[in-house]
């Protein structure tokens, strides 16, 4: 059987991966012992993955080889399995490649069999898988956000921020957002119960988030970059930086330190990174917490959808130029 999968060949220039992968025909292998083989139904788009398209070692992920598979989250239906607790037929979220067949090790990839009694299958790689993991960690755990605090969440229309944005309701905060757009904006105010969004491209970020009540308690950062700065000159005593991601610094691998970063002592604030593979191990806990919210309705996210193989890096691109409200999907012809 044919499979066709996108190679990596080169490290991309900023967001022209046209010239930096292809898409390649290859002849599927069959599952060796302990693995699985999916047919995959849907791409997750996940803006962590353009880190380990560059050459830096000092990620939290080596970066890929040259000339091997694209990797990411995929959803499918296992095909082959030589997995013990893995049948034909089952549906699986695991880390694959982007790709018509995964061949992968069920430990190594993280494949987790999937609940098929849910109303929409794609909520498995938004509010009830990693993307939705990380959002109620970052606001709960690491943010320690509290009923009635300031909670500021950056990228706040995409995939994790939104989710984010709306846990914080959830938990009885006050949700703020920085997005880029007067209209992605008004969208995450009226339809996602935002209470006020900023924008980043068109406003004076840094005079408009001084606007904010009290300060900002928690600041749920996606983006690093001049945002930040922004930010920390707006954080309330005692707040409290949630490092998510750094996506303004994805591409070229630029590290810029906040400027004002002395105001972390001025302010007593703490800044404390997050990972999501750190607490794998919780995923059921916290499935089942976000499934309570997604079946009250109380927690949503739109899915932004491409249709086909061959246009993966059409959706991937709007993850860095703000093409996307919510989760990025690659939907695969099966
Ligand atoms: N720590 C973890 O375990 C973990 C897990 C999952 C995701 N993440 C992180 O979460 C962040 C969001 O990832 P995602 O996959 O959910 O993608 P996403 O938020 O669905 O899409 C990325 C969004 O980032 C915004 N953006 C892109 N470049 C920007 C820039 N230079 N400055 C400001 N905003 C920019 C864009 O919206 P605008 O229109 O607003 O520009 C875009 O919609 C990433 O930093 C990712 O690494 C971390």
């Amino acid at each position: 059987m044919k499979n066709r999968y996108w190679r990596l060949d080169a490290r991309p220039d900023g967001t022209d991966f046209a010239s930096a992968l292809s898409l390649q025909n290859s002849e599927l292998r069959g599952a060796g012992a302990g693995e699985i083989t999916t047919r995959n139904h849907y791409l997750s788009m996940d803006a962590g993955t353009r880190m380990w398209m560059t050459d830096r070692t000092d990620g939290y992920q080596p970066p890929l080889d040259l000339g091997t598979p694209m990797s990411g989250l995929v959803m499918g239906e296992i095909i082959e399995s030589n997995a013990h607790g893995f049948a034909v037929g089952d549906w699986v979220r695991a880390f694959g490649s982007w790709s018509d067949f995964s061949v992968m090790d069920s430990v190594m990839s993280g494949a987790v069999k999937l609940d098929r009694n849910v109303n929409d299958m794609r909520d498995h790689l938004g509010p009830l898988g990693m993307n939705g993991w990380t959002a109620l960690w970052g606001v709960e755990r690491t943010g320690a956000a509290k009923a009635g605090e300031n909670v500021l969440v950056s990228a706040a229309g995409g995939s994790t921020g939104l989710l984010a944005c709306q846990i914080a309701k959830i938990l009885g905060a006050n949700a703020y957002g920085i997005a880029g757009g007067a209209q992605k904006c008004r969208l995450l105010a009226d339809q996602y119960g935002l209470d006020q969004c900023f924008d980043y491209r068109s406003s004076d970020l840094t005079a408009g988030l001084a606007g904010i009540q009290g300060g900002i308690d928690v600041y749920f950062d996606n983006v690093g970059g001049p945002i930040l700065e922004s930010v920390i000159a707006n954080m309330a005593l005692y707040g409290r930086i949630a490092v998510c991601g750094l996506i303004a610094e994805y591409a070229d691998g630029t590290r810029r330190g906040p400027a004002n970063f002395d105001q972390v002592l001025m302010k007593r604030l703490r800044v404390e990174g997050f990972f999501s593979p750190d607490f794998m191990d919780q995923g059921p806990m916290l499935t089942a917490r976000l499934k309570t919210w997604v079946d009250a309705g109380q927690l949503s996210l739109p899915y932004d959808m491409t249709l086909g193989l061959e246009n993966t890096l059409i959706a991937y691109t709007k993850l860095f130029t703000g093409g996307n409200i919510g989760k990025v999907l690659v939907e695969l012809e099966t």
